[in-house]
């Protein structure tokens, strides 16, 4: 038996085939075009998604009796707005996580609605890449588009109609919308209200690892796949992560350092941050989670690779950084490329190099991005800390987990053992694990992530460096709020 798990991404969808005993039998992925319109704007086009999951399967499936194929759980990034039309035609570009446009429209929601009632009809504050405010920047900027709406759906939901002709959404996704009562799992009708959407306009709801509907005969036929291929309803990337890297119950921890970076700390019962700095969303076993996002994390060190350096070799850059000068650099890099989310709040905030000298080298400019990155990480652990939540080690996947340098500066500047799992394809393995439980193959989430999911290694903080990175923390704390006041103006 295989299952198929999809990571809607980014920058590129990653496929796997996984069979029932979790051994990873083939990935494939394929690139995709990300548009920035306009500075902090990003969008990227539905139908590219769809083609590129259409043509990987195949790929995936070469070689492979694809007869054997159960099921299909996919992860996607999450809060991407994708508009349908009554003949389920997108009607524009997708609205990006990482999309900065909404500023005066999280303002309105923040401010004139008030904090205090989104958070209790939500469990969350208003951020501009959450969905709700892109649905009120739609119909003031664009409102032809608005009054076209027939569906409203998340990226990965996109790619599930595209498979069975269902409109569907799960709890941990939907929670990224700013339209779901978190706490009790329905959409709320005071937020649709405020939003001008009208309940039809929404998929319907389910959990993560119930299945959604079969194949379209016409796809099955397309791919080779069998009718019978069952489809789960999936998850946010960042939940599927979790799911893929073992990370459920109370105070389980995933960092997950890709395009954008986040600790994500599994909790069984709904609780919400009283100050909304971390997100508070369902989970996709059934439960919930808190969350800190950074908008730009592996990006801003793929930023330095490829579009400065001109290199594709990162680890020849990072090979150059001495192990005498970590904990001792003096260039600091604030890590916002694309305005930062957790736990800042700040679309204006700005990427910057500080503390440049006459002998600062090459490698010190790629240190500082590898340990700013870190250190708004650790703004987020800070967050959960100050909530009283304890955590002492976490799981770490992404792009960015791959650099064994990048790991040991994780581990020592956050105080905290990292344990890498067998795989890192957190989002997809994940989404094969929700399929096999949609499909039977195991009961719950619970015994397919016990049974599934290992860990290969760990890495611990190093005592030396967890006491030079605390100093250069608290230089990096101050960096921002002096700077904060002139972002705008920049502008
Ligand atoms: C989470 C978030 C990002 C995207 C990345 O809130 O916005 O992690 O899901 O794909």
């Amino acid at each position: 038996m295989y299952f198929i798990g999809i990571d809607l991404g980014t920058s590129a969808v990653k496929l796997l085939l996984m069979d029932e005993a979790g051994n990873i039998k083939n990935t494939v992925s394929r690139e995709y075009p990300l548009e920035f319109p306009q500075p902090g704007w990003s969008q990227q086009a539905p139908e590219d998604w769809r083609d590129a999951v259409l043509e990987a399967i195949p790929r995936l499936l070469a070689g492979f009796d694809a007869s054997q194929v159960m099921g299909i759980g996919c992860g996607g990034q999450m809060h991407g707005l994708v508009i349908l039309d009554s003949q389920d035609r997108a009607i524009r570009p997708a609205i990006l996580w990482n999309d900065g446009r909404t500023e005066k429209q999280v303002r309105y929601l923040n401010e004139d609605i008030g904090r205090e009632r989104l958070s209790r009809l939500t469990g969350n504050i208003a951020f501009a890449g959450f969905t709700a405010p892109k649905l009120l920047w739609l119909k003031e900027n664009e409102p032809d588009n608005f009054s076209r709406i027939a569906k409203i759906m998340l990226p990965k939901d996109y790619i599930n109609y595209v498979l069975t002709g269902v409109h569907a959404c799960d709890y941990s996704d939907a929670s990224g919308t700013l339209l779901l009562d978190v706490e009790h799992k329905r959409w709320s009708d005071e937020m649709l209200e405020i939003c001008s959407v009208r309940k039809e306009q929404m998929p319907r709801l389910y959990e993560s690892y119930q299945p959604i509907g079969n194949l379209r005969p016409d796809i099955a036929r397309a791919l080779g796949l069998s009718q019978q291929v069952l489809v789960c309803a999936g998850a946010g990337d960042n939940a599927a992560a979790a799911i893929g890297t073992g990370v459920i119950g109370d105070g389980g921890c995933n960092i997950s350092i890709g395009t954008s970076g986040t600790v994500f700390i599994s909790s069984k019962s709904f609780a919400s941050d009283r100050n909304n700095a971390l997100h508070s969303f369902a989970h996709a076993d059934g439960a919930y989670h808190l969350m800190g996002c950074m908008l730009s994390a592996a990006s801003c060190n793929k930023w330095l690779m490829e579009d400065i350096y001109a290199t594709s070799d990162y680890a020849a850059e990072q090979a150059a950084i001495s192990g005498r000068r970590l904990g001792e650099n003096h260039v600091f890099f604030l890590p916002y490329l694309m305005g930062e989310r957790s736990p800042i709040n700040d679309t204006n905030a700005r990427g910057c190099f500080i503390g440049i000298t006459m002998d600062s080298s090459r490698s010190d400019l790629t240190q500082a991005v590898l340990e700013g990155v870190a250190f708004a990480i650790r703004d987020s652990v800070e967050v959960a800390r100050s909530l009283g939540i304890e955590i002492s080690s976490s799981k770490i996947c992404g792009g960015g987990a791959k650099s064994p340098l990048w790991k040991r500066i994780f581990a020592s500047v956050l105080n905290m053992k990292l344990e890498c799992p067998a795989s890192e394809q957190g989002p997809g393995m994940g989404g094969a694990m929700l399929a096999m439980v949609a499909c039977g193959v195991f009961p719950d989430v619970e015994t397919v992530c016990r049974q599934l999911v290992h860990v290969s290694s760990a890495v611990m903080p190093e005592e030396d460096l967890v006491e030079k990175y605390e100093k250069r923390y608290r230089q990096f704390r101050k960096i921002y709020p002096a700077l904060k006041p002139l972002f705008p103006q920049l502008q």
